[in-house]
């Protein structure tokens, strides 16, 4: 009968695939991409030059990194007809899905980069999904808020002009605030890869049917969309925003928690390999009194999120489920003290991701044997019975 089959756990963890790219000890909390750990990339990198090294395996010389960044500045424009695309969807669609149609849809006017196995091909979409997903994430905010789309500006890097698409009006010129590219480009680098997570996992599991980039990728943002996965950092903020409008106080939110009342969880908080600290998380914390300072963030709702993760680091509750915050429990404050709406969080881990996708997908085309491509499962349905005669 069903129910009664039983397996090893060790069945649930077996490595679905390998990989070069990103390494993470989840007991010690440890992330390194190709072998350099987070805490020095976010230290000393770029987010341009932390997916050089994803994509391509090494850091760049500065001729590398100069040539790779031109050729994103080349591509930042988008056919005219897409540009149009954005006009079918209703005023208030949230981002993540017109991000993931438009991706999907690059398919259809850059046919001429469709070949996994042509390398000029690769390249060529790679550097036009660099250049062109976060114009198409700018694109969908201006179209949420109804306010006109820029056409990008190549004498702005990829953050730059990411931010001036976002926050730039055709009636003004728009003022670069350096403090806010910074802060900007380091929460993109600490989002860049993350090695075999749902959402890379998704664009591994789809391309490994040969299917293109954009098309794997345009499934990826739909994994990332999830609030389990990309979609905590927005949930985050929505937790602390009903804690601070109720007047509830943190301690009795906990409990609420603790009983699993309408199956409520601290969002930001437990992760499926971390059993300790995300370091990514260490790295936000201490930027976010810093960054909120600069940008004038709101400092009530960072209190409500110190007290909760206070609360809950010294709570036997989360202690025993080995439940810590991970990266999306401050970065929300951070987004919304840049002056992107919730709507927008997600979308921004997605552009922060895009380049570990990337490298992820060229590795898995690269090396056959590493494609998933069709996970086993151990059946504990019901045995053979026949059709009733009748
Ligand atoms: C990301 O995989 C990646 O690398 C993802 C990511 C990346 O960079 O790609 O790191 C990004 O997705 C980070 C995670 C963002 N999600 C959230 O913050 C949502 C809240 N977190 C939970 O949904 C949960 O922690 C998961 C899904 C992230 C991880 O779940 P686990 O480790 O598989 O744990 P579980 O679901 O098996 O729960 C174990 C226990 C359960 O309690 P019991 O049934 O044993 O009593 O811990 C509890 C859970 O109820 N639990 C939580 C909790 N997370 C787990 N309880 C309260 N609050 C939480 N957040």
């Amino acid at each position: 009968q069903t129910g009664t089959v039983t397996f090893d756990p060790g069945f649930m963890n077996t490595a679905a695939t390998t990989s070069a790219i990103t390494y993470i000890d989840g007991d010690a909390g440890i992330l390194r991409y190709r072998g350099y750990p987070i805490e020095q990339l976010a230290k000393h990198s770029s987010f341009l030059e932390t997916s050089y090294l994803l994509i391509y395996g090494n850091l760049p010389t500065p001729a590398e990194l100069d040539s790779f960044d031109q050729r994103i500045r080349r591509h930042t424009l988008l056919h005219e007809d897409l540009k149009g695309f954005f006009g079918g969807f209703p005023r208030d669609a949230h981002p993540m899905p017109v991000l993931s149609s438009a991706v999907s849809a690059l398919s259809t006017f850059y046919q001429d980069s469709l070949d996994p196995f042509d390398e000029e091909q690769v390249e060529l979409s790679t550097v036009r999904l660099m250049a062109k997903l976060p114009v198409i994430a700018a694109y969908a905010h201006k179209k949420s808020i109804g306010q006109p789309m820029l056409y990008p500006d190549n004498s702005m890097n990829l953050v730059e002009n990411f931010m001036r698409l976002s926050f730039g009006l055709p009636a003004e010129p728009y003022e670069l605030d350096p403090k806010l590219v910074k802060a900007l480009d380091l929460l993109l680098i600490l989002h860049a890869d993350h090695e075999q997570n749902c959402s890379t996992s998704t664009v591994r599991l789809v391309g490994s049917s040969n299917a293109n980039m954009f098309a794997s990728i345009s499934a990826g943002i739909s994994a990332l969309f999830g609030p389990l996965h990309g979609g905590a950092n927005e949930a985050v903020l929505n937790m602390l925003r009903d804690i601070q409008s109720t007047g509830m106080a943190p301690e009795d939110f906990m409990e609420k928690v603790k009983n699993k009342e309408d199956g409520v969880k601290l969002m930001g908080f437990g992760h499926r390999v971390y059993k300790n600290y995300d370091p990514r998380a260490k790295i936000v914390k201490a930027t976010a009194h810093e960054i909120l300072a600069d940008l004038g963030g709101n400092d009530e709702l960072l209190d409500i999120a110190m007290r909760l993760e206070e609360k809950a680091l010294a709570d036997d509750y989360f202690i025993e489920r080995k439940l810590y915050p991970n990266v999306d429990f401050y970065t929300g404050l951070i987004y919304k003290a840049m002056g992107f709406p919730e709507k927008m969080f997600t979308v921004l881990f997605a552009i922060g991701r895009l380049p570990g996708w990337i490298a992820q997908w060229r590795e898995m085309m690269q090396d056959p044997q590493t494609k998933i491509g069709r996970p086993r499962q151990l059946y504990t349905g019901l045995p053979e019975r026949n059709y009733p005669e009748r």
